[in-house]
């Protein structure tokens, strides 16, 4: 079978912190939207559907020596071209106009006038605002452009090529700070491209079905299923694509939370009927970490100890030809990085948890197209329930991590019951859902506390509730002292060996999110 083709909107990445955000915008539109960097071939654009390109916004000067530029073909694709921030100032003074630094450069809000609608600013109001971040503006065009919005300070705001199809904005229309941007983004996508706006969801399971099908044939598939929302989305999407061809390999490292191993098993052998092998492995781990405090070492024995299970198990299954995982769209994306050239975003310690290709399997990833909230949206339509699909993160290494100093299992068992308690009041409180991750963190000191008359020396818990977007830089919550003090009494009181809580109020950076 060859591949569907998507109409395709491509987002020519100049090294913009908003590249993602740009291609999640799109999408919301129901159009495909793929990110590669500003120097892919033009044999690689032509081989799509191609709609439309988006030009990126970037660090660089348009004037300065070696700054990134496209392909003049670019232009000539019959694909409508917009550009945003550095994307309007390359596009501009490659069709002959003149960029310059500008006296008064404007961060952040910024008030714009509309004086020719076009097609671009349909249904936007006249007077709107707009979000900026530039130090460079479009400083002179020649009658081939038509000026559309302007500003107190830049008379380009956003302009349109009378012949080529271009339009150029100066501001970012991709961020809830420009609030008619996605109306802005829309009107490109519909008006200017004329795409149909029928990348669903539920085409998409159906075209991943048929493609799995087609590619696996009779063979076997292995996943490794850690009840986390990728790999239970991807165990989901291939039991619908080829049943009983799926072996699902679940290991209980003995470091999950509190009743977890027994939700997994429940969840999708009970409920799904897949086919699922269940593994407790934790006397092993356990085994293999005692004594270790390093987090980077107790990462590797982690690591190692789980591809030792998962090969044995996959062994046992025998002819598997296929391994699937659940990488997602942020984990390929080739974009532009400012340091030079292509690069890849994967975190090491993301790989924790991960098989490595020596396995010998060929490996399967249907999600990989796909940003987290799509692959959630797929979960729900695929049936799984929203408390699965709504899960926060969980480190690979789980509560190993989470337990500063040795992994003992009585401090496992604290940390549990500690853990399970966060969780059930953050669901109770409705917090659980607005924030990124909830949970507690063993300490290694024990200090003085007091109960009834006796004096107690025990442990501590940190709590650690932070919000996000992508886990990359994040802020602690700022919680209500009432619930906060009401969860610390309950840890206090019901997990035996713990006399004291504080609760966490670092941002990553310069702090982490996990203590370890
Ligand atoms: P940090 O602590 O680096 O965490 O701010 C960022 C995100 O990554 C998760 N995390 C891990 N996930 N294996 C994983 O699969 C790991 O070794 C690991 N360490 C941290 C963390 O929970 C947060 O969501």
């Amino acid at each position: 079978m060859t591949a569907v083709k998507h109409q395709t909107i491509v987002v020519l990445d100049f090294g913009a912190q908003y590249s993602q955000l740009i291609a999640r915008r799109v999408r919301e539109n129901n159009v495909f939207c793929t990110i590669l960097p500003y120097d892919v071939t033009l044999d690689r654009l032509k081989a799509m559907d191609l709609k439309g390109i988006i030009l990126s916004g970037g660090p660089s000067s348009v004037y300065a020596e070696g700054a990134p530029r496209i392909d003049a073909e670019v232009f000539k694709l019959g694909a409508p071209v917009l550009g945003i921030c550095y994307g309007m100032q390359l596009g501009c003074k490659m069709l002959g106009g003149k960029v310059g630094a500008v006296r008064n450069r404007e961060y952040g809000r910024t008030d714009g006038t509309v004086t020719d609608a076009d097609e671009l600013f349909a249904d936007v109001p006249i007077n709107l605002q707009l979000w900026m971040s530039h130090g460079d503006s479009v400083t002179e065009l020649s009658e081939d452009f038509l000026p559309l919005v302007s500003t107190a300070n830049t008379r380009y705001a956003a302009v349109k090529h009378r012949r080529e199809t271009f339009y150029g904005v100066q501001f970012h229309p991709e961020v809830t700070h420009t609030p008619h941007g996605s109306t802005i983004l829309r009107n490109f996508l519909v008006r200017v491209c004329g795409c149909s706006r029928d990348w669903t969801m539920t085409n998409f399971i159906n075209e991943s079905t048929a493609r799995v099908r087609e590619r696996v044939g009779a063979e076997k598939v292995v996943l490794g299923l850690s009840g986390g929302v990728d790999s239970s989305v991807v165990a989901a999407l291939l039991d619908r694509a080829i049943g009983e061809q799926l072996h699902c390999i679940f290991v209980d490292n003995g470091l999950l939370r509190k009743h977890e191993a027994t939700n997994v098993i429940r969840n999708f052998e009970a409920a799904h009927g897949l086919n699922l092998h269940a593994v407790d492995a934790t006397d092993l781990f356990l085994d293999n970490l005692e004594g270790v405090s390093d987090p980077e070492e107790k990462r590797r024995i982690i690591g190692h100890t789980f591809v030792d299970v998962f090969k044995e198990e996959a062994a046992n299954i025998k002819d598997v030809k296929f391994l699937a995982q659940g990488t997602l769209y942020p984990d390929v994306i080739e974009s532009f990085s400012a340091k030079g050239g292509p690069s890849s975003t994967i975190k090491t310690h993301h790989n924790v948890g991960g098989l490595p290709a020596e396995l010998g399997f060929e490996l399967i990833e249907p999600v990989k197209e796909l940003f987290k909230d799509e692959v959630r949206k797929i979960g729900l339509e695929l049936g799984l329930p929203e408390s699965l699909v709504w899960r926060h993160p969980f480190p690979g290494p789980g509560l190993a991590v989470r337990i500063i100093g040795p992994v003992m299992r009585t401090s496992l068992d604290v940390l549990r019951d500690a853990d399970a308690i966060v969780i059930e009041e953050m669901h109770r409180g409705g917090w659980y859902r607005d924030v990124w991750q909830a949970f507690a963190v063993l300490l290694p000191v024990q200090t003085v506390g007091v109960m009834g008359d006796e004096r107690t020396y025990e442990n501590v818990i940190a709590l650690r509730v932070v919000e996000s977007e992508d886990a990359m830089t994040a802020d602690w919550v700022k919680l209500p002292y009432d619930f906060l003090g009401h969860i610390s009494n309950r840890i206090i009181n019901e997990v035996k060996g713990v006399n004291r809580v504080v609760y966490d109020i670092s941002s990553k950076p310069p702090s982490t999110i996990e203590w370890e």
